[in-house]
C-alpha cells in the first residue's frame, strides 16, 4: 500500500493544483462518504420519489429507477468524482484542465451552471414550503382529515406570492450560512450531523406507518410490479430521477470530487451513497403508502402528495401531529445536505474562476437565486398564467432540468470520460494509481461508461421525447 500523500502525488491532473492557493476539503473518509450522502438524500427522497412513485404505478416504477441507478447512475456518479479528484478545481475548470486538446467539453460544466439555476429555483421553492410546513405543522393548523382545509392551507401559501417569496428567502439564507462556514466546518460538518438525525426520524415515521391496520396495501403498492405500467414517459422519469437522486450530470459531483481525500475510494464511495439513498428513498415510501392506503387516499396526487394528502394522513393517526411535525423536520433537514451541494456547484466557481472572494462569492450566488429562484416561487400566483410549452416556470425548471439538461450532461460525461479522458488516467483516479485492488470492477464500470451508460440515457432520452412515436 503506498501511502496517501504518495497518491496524491501521482493523481493525473494534480499538476494544476499548485496553480491553486490552498484549498479547503472534506478531512475523514466517513465525512466525504456522508457529505456527498447528504447531497444525494433531499427532497428528491421524500418528495419526488413518492410522488412519481405514486403517479407511475407504483413498484413498476422503483424497478425502472433501480435499474436506471445501477446500469446510468452510477457510472455517471464516478465518472464525475474521478474527474473532479483529479482537477481539484470547480466544475467548469476541472472539465477544462482534464481536456486534453482545445475541444470545448468546459461547455458541460457550464450547462452544469445553468442546471444549478434551474434546480434551485424550484427546490429553494419547495423546500421553502416544507419549512413553513414544521410551523403549520406545529400550529397544529393542517391537521385535518378534510381535503378542504388541507388545500385551503396550501393553496394560502402558494398563492401568497410575499409568503412563496419570503421563505424561498429564509431557505436560502439557511443555505448559505453552511456553506459561508467552508468545505470542511461547514457541508461536512453539518451533514454528518443532519444524516444521522435524519435517518433516526425517518425510521420513527416508517415504523409508526408500517403497524398501522390495513398496511399492506400499501406495501403492496410499493413492491408489486404491473408491467402494463411501463411507458416512454415512466421510463425517462425513472432516469431522470435517478440523475436528480444521485446529484449528478451537472458537476455537482465533480465539485465534491475535488473536495475528496486522495486515498479515498471513490467506486466504494460511490457504491455506498447509491445503496444508502435508494434505501432512504424507499424508507421513504414506506413510511408515506401503507399510511395513505391504509387510510383510503390515492397514491397519485401528484407534487402536492407531501403537502395535501400528508397531513391528512397524519390527522387519521393517533399522536398524528406529533408525528406531522416529525416529519417535515426531517424532509427540511434533508434537503439542506442537496441544496449545500447545488449552490456549491456556483459558488466554487465564481470564487475560483471569477476570482472572488469565498464570502462575496456566497453572496452573489444567493442573490443570483433569489432572483433567478422568484420565477419558480411566483408561478402559483403572480406569474401564473406564464407558461412556456405549457408549464409554469416552476414546472418547466422540474421537468427540463431532470428530464432533459441532467441527462445530456450525464451523457457527455460518460462519453468525455470513456473517450476523450481515457482508460489510463480512469484507472489511475479510480484504483489510486494501484494502490486499490479493484481492477476487475474498475474495468466492468469503465465499460459501462463507454458502452452502455451512454447509450441507454440517449434512447430513453429519445424515447421519452418522442422520437421513436
Ligand atoms: N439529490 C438531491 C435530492 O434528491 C437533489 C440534488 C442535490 C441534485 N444536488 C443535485 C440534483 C445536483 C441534481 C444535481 O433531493
Amino acid at each position: 500500500m503506498s501511502s496517501s500523500s504518495q497518491a496524491s502525488q501521482q493523481v493525473p491532473g494534480s499538476e494544476f493544483k499548485e496553480k491553486l492557493p490552498l484549498r479547503d476539503g472534506f478531512s475523514t473518509r466517513l465525512g466525504v462518504v456522508l457529505a456527498t450522502l447528504g447531497s444525494a438524500v433531499g427532497l428528491g427522497n421524500i418528495w419526488k420519489f413518492p410522488t412519481l412513485t405514486g403517479s407511475s404505478g407504483g413498484a413498476v416504477f422503483i424497478i425502472i429507477y433501480i435499474i436506471s441507478v445501477l446500469l446510468i447512475g452510477i457510472p455517471v456518479m464516478v465518472s464525475e468524482l474521478a474527474i473532479g479528484r483529479s482537477a481539484r478545481a470547480n466544475a467548469v475548470d476541472s472539465m477544462r484542465t482534464s481536456t486534453p486538446n482545445k475541444a470545448p467539453w468546459w461547455l458541460i460544466g457550464a450547462l452544469g451552471i445553468l442546471s444549478a439555476f434551474l434546480i434551485m429555483g424550484f427546490y429553494t421553492e419547495v423546500a421553502g414550503w416544507v419549512f413553513a410546513y414544521i410551523f403549520k405543522a406545529m400550529s397544529g393548523s393542517i391537521l385535518s382529515t378534510s381535503s378542504e382545509v388541507t388545500t385551503a392551507a396550501f393553496t394560502s401559501l402558494v398563492t401568497n406570492s410575499v409568503l412563496s417569496l419570503v421563505w424561498q428567502w429564509v431557505d436560502l439564507v439557511i443555505v448559505g450560512a453552511v456553506i459561508l462556514f467552508g468545505v470542511s466546518k461547514g457541508i461536512e460538518r453539518v451533514t454528518k450531523t443532519l444524516i444521522p438525525v435524519l435517518l433516526v426520524l425517518l425510521i420513527v415515521v416508517a415504523i409508526r406507518s408500517l403497524t398501522l391496520p390495513g398496511a399492506g396495501e400499501g406495501l403492496e403498492f410499493l413492491f408489486k410490479p404491473d408491467l402494463s405500467k411501463v411507458t416512454a414517459s415512466t421510463l425517462l422519469a425513472g432516469v431522470g430521477l435517478a440523475f436528480f437522486k444521485l446529484s449528478i450530470g451537472m458537476g455537482a459531483m465533480i465539485t465534491y470530487g475535488s473536495y475528496f481525500r486522495q486515498d479515498q475510494n471513490i467506486s466504494g464511495t460511490a457504491l455506498r451513497v447509491a445503496f444508502s439513498d435508494m434505501s432512504i428513498a424507499l424508507l421513504a415510501g414506506v413510511a408515506i403508502f401503507p399510511a395513505v392506503f391504509a387510510y383510503g387516499f390515492q397514491p397519485d396526487a401528484g407534487p402536492s402528495l407531501v403537502f395535501l394528502t400528508i397531513p391528512s394522513v397524519f390527522a387519521s393517526m393517533p399522536a398524528g401531529n406529533f408525528f406531522m411535525v416529525i416529519f417535515f423536520i426531517l424532509t427540511f433537514i434533508a434537503s439542506i445536505g442537496a441544496q449545500v451541494s447545488l449552490l456549491e456547484v456556483l459558488v466554487s466557481y465564481v470564487n475560483e474562476h471569477l476570482k472572488i472572494n469565498r464570502k462575496a462569492a456566497t453572496v452573489y450566488s444567493m442573490l443570483g437565486l433569489a432572483v433567478f429562484g422568484s420565477l419558480a416561487a411566483l408561478s402559483s400566483s403572480l406569474l401564473s398564467n406564464i407558461k412556456l410549452f405549457g408549464l409554469t416556470f416552476f414546472d418547466l425548471f422540474d421537468f427540463t432540468s431532470s428530464n432533459i439538461f441532467l441527462p445530456v450532461g450525464g451523457l457527455f460525461i460518460c462519453i468525455f470520460v470513456g473517450w476523450v479522458w481515457g482508460k489510463e488516467k480512469f484507472f489511475a483516479a479510480l484504483t489510486n494509481n494501484g494502490s486499490l485492488n479493484n481492477q476487475g470492477f474498475v474495468s466492468f464500470l469503465f465499460f459501462l461508461i463507454r458502452f452502455v451508460s451512454p447509450v441507454l440515457v440517449l434512447l430513453v432520452l429519445l424515447n421519452g421525447l418522442g422520437v421513436f412515436a
